[in-house]
């Protein structure tokens, strides 16, 4: 079922927040419609892992079909690595997808665990593009998108296994996400995110963040912020995987294509000046 409020009033509680629903209710980019196309897996992250080279050969009249799905599977493969980081999950636990977009990790969660997922949005277009895909699979009885703001979910204390924020953290103060993500972990669950963050030993946002940050109105937080507000808040983190070099091929590979957005240049700019980082950090609640 899906909810129009928190438990506790307002899912949108700040201008600045109707401004960052109201960005991904209209958001119909091709980059992100015309690879979920694919196989129905919607995301809204980057991709990792190396470029089949044959994608850029064989008929010209077909390359962007190639390249589309190329950036697709690079897409999945970045939500694979996401989940393998959740540690051990079975059917009866249940997991929180917190910023989850269109849904595809959800979904892909959902498979793979066999388990229940929630996924929080605050654009309520996303949460019934995403409980429609869950349906299309079956899965509606356990692949639930919900209405909410994931500083405040409503959601039961103790009762999740894992959380993640697949590129989400951005758009939130990140004392408060982990409060709230804190309440709702058990003892000794999991929480990961993957995310973009700037580099502290290059001093404050480089001028390509800043427009990485204009671009999608979000704010990059730095890396040591996220284990300050981790450690703040019982989350202990056990692995940090820098997937810097991982992505920058994606980047490579997109910035060629037809889905371009004009955002690929100070992507890539900031991760080959070193002022800006794709991590993933997985921390237990203790
Ligand atoms: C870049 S998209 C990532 C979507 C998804 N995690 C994925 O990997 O495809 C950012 C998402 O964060 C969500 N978001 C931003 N602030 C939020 C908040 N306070 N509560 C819930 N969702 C939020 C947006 O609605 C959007 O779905």
């Amino acid at each position: 079922m899906t909810s129009t409020r928190s438990a506790s009033g307002n899912v949108l509680r700040s201008e600045y927040q109707k401004s960052v629903a109201a960005y991904w209710n209209n958001e119909k980019d091709p980059v992100n419609l015309l690879l979920g196309d694919v196989d129905g897996l919607y995301h809204h992250h980057y991709g990792i892992g190396e470029v089949d080279p044959s994608v850029l050969e064989g008929p010209q009249e077909t390359e962007n079909e190639r390249i589309i799905a190329e950036m697709h599977r690079l897409e999945t493969a970045q939500s694979e690595v996401l989940l393998d980081h959740l540690g051990a999950v079975s059917p009866g636990d249940r997991l929180l997808d917190a910023g989850c977009g269109r849904g595809g990790t959800s979904i892909m969660a959902g498979e793979r665990f066999g388990c229940q997922v929630d996924g929080v949005s605050i654009s309520e277009q996303q949460v019934e593009f995403a409980n429609r895909q869950a349906a299309l699979r079956g899965l509606s009885d356990r692949v639930r998108y919900h209405f909410r703001n994931m500083l405040d979910t409503g959601f039961e204390t103790g009762g999740y296994r894992g959380i993640w924020n697949n590129e989400s953290t951005m758009y939130v103060d990140l004392r408060e996400l982990f409060a709230e993500h804190a309440r709702q972990l058990e003892f000794g669950g999991r929480y990961v995110t993957i995310t973009g963050c700037y580099n502290d030993v290059t001093g404050g946002r480089s001028k390509a963040v800043s427009q990485i940050d204009q671009h999608y109105t979000c704010n990059i937080h730095r890396r040591s912020e996220y284990f300050q507000a981790m450690t703040e808040n019982n989350l202990v983190p056990i692995s940090v995987v820098d997937l810097t070099a991982l992505t920058i091929p994606y980047w490579e590979l997109r910035a060629r294509s037809s889905v371009a957005t004009g955002i690929e240049g100070p992507f890539l700019t900031a991760y080959r000046e070193g002022s800006f980082h794709y991590l993933l950090i997985a921390a237990d609640r203790v």
